[in-house]
């Protein structure tokens, strides 16, 4: 099926959608996203991804495209548009173009490029690959210093994600300074003696959507959460582990470098926050 998307206030065929190659967003990776995940045909947190991507449009100074009412419209339209009842929405800012390439950002007043698409995703709330956990190896992180900003600047993570394929796994953590930072494209947890820990927020994480959810989820369930640096050590030796991200919600991982965590299936920590997310994302989903 031809998907219908949005570029810069049209509603488009895949096929027709244009954004110019001078676009900053394709030359520079000057751009931010969003991913927004659909439970039965409705948006999961779309408050917390609106007020993230104001957060990182600011933190590079690029204009908003619109108002948040108007990318509610947006989102809503394209997931009635295109039928979604489970999946995706992505949405991307950049910061335009003025004609051509060059280092110096373009006048004030050049408009900012909107581009948003959805996914299907059918059996992203009962998904085999959460029930089967996942492999995870570790990777040095190479990435810039700002990965609190959620810029398109995605080669790495991708390099990550192919190094694990090839490694036999499904994803790969970064270690900074021998700490965990996270996942290509989620934030890291181990479970150790009941105890979820997991990296503090600050420039060196994305400060997760989903991460912030499951964290309260977590505290209301009376379950004892650490926020502190951790050692992939660490998180070998422990009883369970799991990823959060908008795109697979609470994922849980069931080996870390060839060691095999607990039993080697999904630990019960993780398997209740992730029904307990679900649930709640159904619950408040707009
Ligand atoms: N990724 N850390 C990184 C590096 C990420 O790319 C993501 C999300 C997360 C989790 O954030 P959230 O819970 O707000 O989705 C953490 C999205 C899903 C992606 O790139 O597809």
């Amino acid at each position: 099926m031809t998907r219908t998307v949005y570029v810069n206030g049209e509603y488009l065929p895949e096929t027709e959608a244009k954004v110019s190659i001078f676009d900053r967003g394709f030359l520079m990776a000057d751009a931010v996203y969003e991913v927004t995940s659909v439970l039965d045909g409705k948006l999961i947190d779309f408050d917390g991804h609106a007020v993230r991507l104001k957060r990182s449009l600011d933190e590079l100074e690029m204009a908003e495209p619109c108002s948040r009412e108007e990318l509610l419209e947006i989102h809503r339209k394209l997931v009635d548009l295109n039928g979604i009842v489970e999946g995706l929405v992505y949405l991307q800012v950049s910061r335009g173009s003025d004609g051509d390439r060059d280092f110096v950002f373009p006048a004030a007043g050049t408009p900012p490029s909107l581009v948003l698409f959805t996914q299907s995703k059918p059996g992203l709330a009962d998904s085999p690959a959460a029930r089967k956990g996942a492999k995870i190896i570790s990777i040095e992180d190479i990435r810039w210093g700002r990965r609190d900003i959620k810029t398109v600047q995605l080669l790495y993570p991708s390099m990550g994600k192919m190094m694990a394929k090839k490694a036999g796994c499904d994803d790969a953590w970064m270690i900074e300074d021998g700490y965990v930072t996270e996942g290509t494209s989620n934030n890291a947890y181990f479970v150790k003696n009941g105890k979820i820990v997991t990296r503090p927020l600050s420039n060196d994480i994305l400060h997760g959507i989903t991460r912030k959810a499951v964290l309260r989820l977590a505290q209301e369930a009376q379950m004892e959460v650490e926020e502190r640096l951790f050692t992939i050590d660490e998180a070998k030796s422990a009883d369970e582990a799991f990823t959060t991200s908008a795109s697979a919600f609470v994922m849980p991982v069931v080996e870390i470098d060839g060691a095999t965590l607990g039993d080697g299936t999904p630990g019960p920590i993780a398997r209740r926050l992730r029904e307990i997310y679900i649930d709640e994302a159904r619950k408040t989903a707009i």
